[in-house]
């Protein structure tokens, strides 16, 4: 139990069970103890540590030089402000090539940054870490779609799974990480009905961004629900900010919108 505000904290288990009781999971990213202090103040789930950081707060282009010595610093920071929400961290890039690196790195986010579950993207290849991981306690969330990692590939940042080859390779690589152990699953940039079939066919709690309402749970970048989007603003953030009379009370406003089904709505989805 966590005497700031006697609620239970969030376990791994717990998701499962949220998803059973038909209880939408709220999740948004931290990077630093101030602030996810406001947001576990707020009630959210679940806050990622996300390789996001390098873009919104290195300032890059891409998430692609986030290393795991920044992944480590920022997830111990975060772990210092927040007693109840489930903290998740991401491999970075090229951190997972094998299932050996991959758990070195992921015993440093967990022992050293204190975190309690690793975010990989993709499936092929990484599944192979991804098992290893998952076999030896190390609990794993899966990311599929346009998964940031894979920029170059993908030519951009760009919806995902559009097409019915797309749409059922999703579907194959959504049914793999599932049978390779992950807890979770993140699923960004799909279009919304794809996102639904995929979320009903899953034994795993998924969680959308940009992936419409259906999924078992959402997630929006901090900054996003604060109305501090730089540059070009994808469709599905959405400033909660707007007639919030603090940064807390905007964390509430979002986890409000998640728990009644009201966001996204199908503006905000593709
Ligand atoms: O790095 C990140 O913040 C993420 C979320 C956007 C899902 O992966």
């Amino acid at each position: 139990m966590n005497p700031a505000n006697a609620a239970p904290t969030i376990t791994v288990p717990a998701l499962a069970s949220m998803r059973s009781r038909g209880v939408p999971l709220v999740a948004t990213t931290a990077y630093d103890a101030t602030l996810a202090a406001t947001i576990d103040a707020s009630g959210i789930d679940i806050i990622l540590i996300g390789d996001s950081l390098g873009m919104v707060v290195q300032g890059r282009s891409t998430t692609l030089a986030v290393s795991v010595e920044h992944m480590v610093y920022h997830c111990a920071a975060v772990a210092r402000g927040v007693e109840r929400a489930l903290l998740i961290g991401d491999m970075p890039f090229a951190s997972y090539p094998s299932p050996d690196v991959a758990y070195a790195n992921a015993a440093r986010l967990i022992g050293e940054g204190g975190i309690a579950m690793v975010k990989l993207e993709g499936a092929g290849p990484v599944l192979e870490s991804l098992q290893y991981l998952a076999a030896r306690d190390i609990p794993v969330c899966a990311h599929l779609g346009l998964t940031p990692q894979s920029v170059h590939r993908m030519g951009g940042f760009r919806v995902q799974g559009r097409n019915a080859d797309a749409a059922s390779r999703l579907k194959a690589d959504a049914h793999a990480v599932v049978e390779s152990g992950a807890s979770l699953l993140v699923l960004e940039g799909v279009p919304a009905e794809l996102a639904r079939e995929i979320t009903a066919a899953s034994a795993i709690p998924t969680i959308g961004i940009g992936a419409g309402v259906a999924c078992d749970g959402q997630i929006l970048v901090c900054y996003d629900i604060l109305g501090l989007t730089r540059g070009h603003r994808p469709r599905f953030v959405a400033d909660f900010m707007q007639g919030a009379e603090s940064v807390q009370a905007a964390f509430e406003a979002f986890a409000a919108a998640v728990r009644e089904r009201r966001f996204p709505d199908a503006t905000q989805s593709y």
